[in-house]
């Protein structure tokens, strides 16, 4: 069994939606607040450690309830069930989906092909937790008998992206153990890293789940031939281990079985970081830290599986990029975390949402009439506001954006947290209410101008305000509020396939550029250019072979 299929433009639900827009989408956020005392009770959700503040949307409870009937029509709660008890929600991929399963607790039963995963998941989670604790205290010893001190993750997009954020943001976690991300088949981006190794105290991790992508052999073929300079072939057995979908090639690649960590196919690359993929974090942070993780996760599927949607978070957060999206004609989402510590955090949603719903194809393989999968972007506040916010503020593009923060500094320092967060608070407030042409000639005069001077600056000064934020606020950040956070955006990706009526789970437009790729590199290589390209791509093939 698959989803069902629906276009969601086709429903009662939507034509609704549309007569609701055209009446609500020229009103002020500030009109919402004045006309309705209890639009903080209605569209704000407590839950746990999460305080997220949907109300500075330019939706009402009406627009949530509309929604509700959306979710209806397109089968929402159905597809939630499909999504975790291992349908084959990704069918033109032929799988389920079910990174879930990888968080869930040993007591449930998930069926694929009528086996039960969850043993296997578990089996896994011991081999992680076993292999990252020698790591740690210095059991496994290098091929010298030294005890490691550098990690080296090696792998591209989810088998990278993951990783490479979740070690970040918990850098206030990690242990003596030194993490690298090698993921770019620029040549020097592994030689930048590899510079500053010690083969004898160097272990490296590498993570590709086919096991085929060509910059994840690339990088680990290099770097192999980097480490065997200056040791003895048999010690790769101490210093290199996999984690992949794909045995035997990582096996011909010269990794022990007993060094291959599992992964199954049914674990999207994007969302994989659960899995063995998350190894190197179970090595940088420990692996009760990964635990936790897992723990927060699984608790956020609890929440989406069972909360109602107009008190469902992950459900909310996905009916409002339908509404900015579809409605209002938004293009992109910003993400801005109000903590340096999820620096990597929009550029890992990136591939999460980009590479789900960038689709133009519906479930049942017709074009999509409408729009779908939003642009994603953004960089940590207070950086942000001193770079693109000028055009958030004033520009005329509507940028729906997340406000994340955490309410407590990891370091403590109280000074620098108030001002993070008098930051993070007011940003949200200035984009709703911006500032009106009586606030600024009112300020102007104050500052001493004259009346010329300050009719000439008004328009410059004024601030619409009216653009929409949400506000994720939560009490400290922390392994488990992290795995909350990242669930819940995949839940909102989800919700979006869904309402939008299109396969999430595969990337076949990755496909093409790999393929001519492959083809451009044995022309350069042989340096034999064949007609098949146009002038342009020639043009660009002898440029690089004359230089
Ligand atoms: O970019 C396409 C993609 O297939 C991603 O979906 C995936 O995360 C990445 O390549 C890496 O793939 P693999 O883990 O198989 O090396």
């Amino acid at each position: 069994m698959a989803l069902k299929t629906t276009n969601p433009t086709k429903t009662n639900s939507w034509k609704k939606l549309e007569s609701h827009f055209s009446d609500i989408k020229s009103k002020h956020l500030k009109e919402f607040f004045s006309s309705d005392k209890n639009r903080i009770k209605d569209l704000s959700i407590s839950w746990e450690d999460f305080y997220v503040d949907f109300s500075k949307n330019r939706i009402t409870k009406k627009t949530l309830s509309l929604f509700n009937e959306l979710a209806e029509e397109v089968h929402l709660k159905d597809a939630i069930e499909r999504y975790f008890t291992g349908d084959i929600i990704n069918k033109t991929e032929g799988r389920a989906v079910l990174h879930t399963a990888l968080r869930a607790s040993r007591d449930t039963k998930v069926y694929v092909d009528g086996e039960d995963v969850i043993p296997e998941v578990y089996q896994v989670r011991e081999k992680i937790r076993s292999f990252s604790e020698a790591v740690i205290n210095g059991s496994h010893k290098g091929y010298t008998g030294k005890a490691i001190t550098d990690i080296v993750n090696i792998g591209i997009g989810g088998s990278d992206l993951g990783p490479a954020m979740v070690v970040d943001s918990l850098k206030y976690y990690q242990n003596h153990l030194k993490p690298h991300f090698v993921s770019n088949v620029d040549g020097d981006h592994y030689q930048e890293i590899v510079k500053e190794l010690n083969p004898e105290t160097t272990l490296f991790v590498i993570v590709s789940k086919t096991f085929t992508t060509q910059e994840t052999l690339s990088n680990a073929n290099s770097i192999r031939n980097w480490f065997l300079k200056s040791t003895p072939k048999d010690a790769i057995a101490k210093h290199f281990v996999a984690v992949s979908t794909n045995i035997e090639s990582v096996k011909a690649f010269g990794i022990d079985e007993a060094n291959i960590f599992p992964m199954k196919d049914w674990v999207g690359g994007r969302f994989s970081l659960w899995s063995a993929v998350g190894l190197s974090i179970s090595l940088a942070v420990g692996n009760d830290n990964f635990e936790n993780l897992l723990d927060g996760a699984k608790e956020m599927d609890i929440h989406f599986r069972s909360a109602p949607f107009t008190k469902n978070i992950p459900v909310i957060a996905a009916y409002l990029t339908v509404w900015y999206n579809n409605f209002f004609g938004a293009e992109s989402e910003a993400i801005i975390p109000y903590t340096q510590y999820l620096n990597q955090f929009a550029t890992y949603l990136q591939q999460g949402i980009m590479e789900s719903n960038g689709k133009s194809v519906d479930r049942d393989g017709n074009k999509t009439t409408f729009e779908t999968g939003t642009l994603i972007w953004g960089e940590p506040g207070t950086n942000s506001q001193h770079a693109f916010f000028q055009l958030i503020h004033q520009g005329t593009k509507l940028i729906p954006a997340d406000f994340i923060a955490f309410a407590e500094s990891l370091h403590g320092n109280k000074d620098h947290q108030d001002k993070l967060m008098s930051n993070y608070i007011a940003q949200t407030e200035a984009l709703m209410n911006g500032k009106t042409t009586e606030e600024v000639r009112f300020e102007l005069k104050k500052d001493g101008l004259g009346k010329e001077e300050i009719e000439q600056l008004v328009p410059f000064k004024v601030f619409d305000g009216n653009r929409p934020t949400t506000s994720i606020f939560i009490k400290k950040l922390a392994p488990k509020s992290l795995g909350k956070l990242i669930a819940m955006y995949e839940h909102k990706i989800f919700v979006q396939g869904v309402i939008w009526n299109i396969y999430s789970y595969d990337q076949f437009g990755v496909e093409l550029g790999k393929q001519l790729a492959k083809t451009i590199l044995n022309e350069l290589q042989s340096n034999k250019l064949s007609n098949n390209h146009d002038e342009s791509t020639l043009g660009l093939m002898r440029y690089y072979n004359e230089n």
